[in-house]
C-alpha cells in the first residue's frame, strides 16, 4: 500500500520552515502533495499561481513531491487525491490550539484521514510567512529564512533593491 500525504497551507510565501517539514515528510511517505489553499477571504501577497510556482521551484529535484492548489474543505481535497494523511508542522505551543481544533473537526468529517504532526527544526520555531513579509517589507534581510528565489520574489514585490 502506498501512503500519500497532503501538506496543506497558505504558503504566502513558502519559508525554510515549510521546506524543512515537507522535505522530512518525503522520507516518511511515498508521495507528498503540497496543497496551497485558494483563500478568497484574505488578500495574499502572492496570488495562487505565484505561490504554486514558488513551491514548484523549491521542489524541482524531488520526484515524490507534487504541488497543487485547493479550494473548499481540506478533507474533500485529501479524499479526491486518494490520500490518507495530512501533514502539519508544529512550531510552538501557540500552534497547538488551532491544530487541535482543525484536526478534531477534520476527523469528525472523515475518520479515515489521519493527521501527522512534525516538530519544526528549532532554528525555525519563530519563523512564519507573516514575519518574513514584515521583515522584507521594511527592507530587512530575509536571507536564511526563505529560499533564494523567494527572497528575490519578495524584493521584487516590495521594490527593494
Ligand atoms: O498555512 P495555514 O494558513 O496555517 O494553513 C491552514 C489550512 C490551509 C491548513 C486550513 O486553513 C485549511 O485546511 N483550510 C481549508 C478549509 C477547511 O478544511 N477547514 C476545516 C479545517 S480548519
Amino acid at each position: 500500500m502506498t501512503t500519500t500525504a497532503v501538506a496543506p497551507g497558505s504558503f504566502d510565501p513558502v519559508t525554510n520552515g515549510h521546506l524543512d517539514i515537507i522535505e522530512r515528510s518525503t522520507r516518511i511517505f511515498d508521495k507528498v502533495i503540497v496543497a496551497v489553499l485558494i483563500n478568497r477571504n484574505k488578500t495574499p501577497l502572492f496570488n495562487i499561481e505565484e505561490r504554486v510556482e514558488l513551491l514548484q521551484d523549491s521542489f524541482r529535484d524531488f520526484s515524490n513531491v507534487e504541488v497543487d492548489s485547493f479550494d473548499g474543505l481540506l478533507v474533500n481535497y485529501v479524499r479526491s487525491k486518494n490520500a490518507n494523511v495530512i501533514v502539519r508542522g508544529l512550531r510552538a505551543v501557540t500552534d497547538f490550539e488551532y491544530e487541535m481544533q482543525s484536526t478534531s473537526i477534520n476527523r469528525k468529517m472523515d475518520k479515515e484521514i489521519e493527521t501527522f504532526f512534525m516538530m519544526t527544526n528549532n532554528q525555525y520555531s519563530y519563523l512564519s510567512s507573516s514575519i518574513v513579509k514584515e521583515v522584507a517589507k521594511n527592507k530587512g534581510d530575509v536571507n536564511g529564512l526563505v529560499p533564494p528565489h523567494v527572497e528575490d520574489a519578495l524584493k521584487r514585490r516590495y521594490n527593494v533593491t
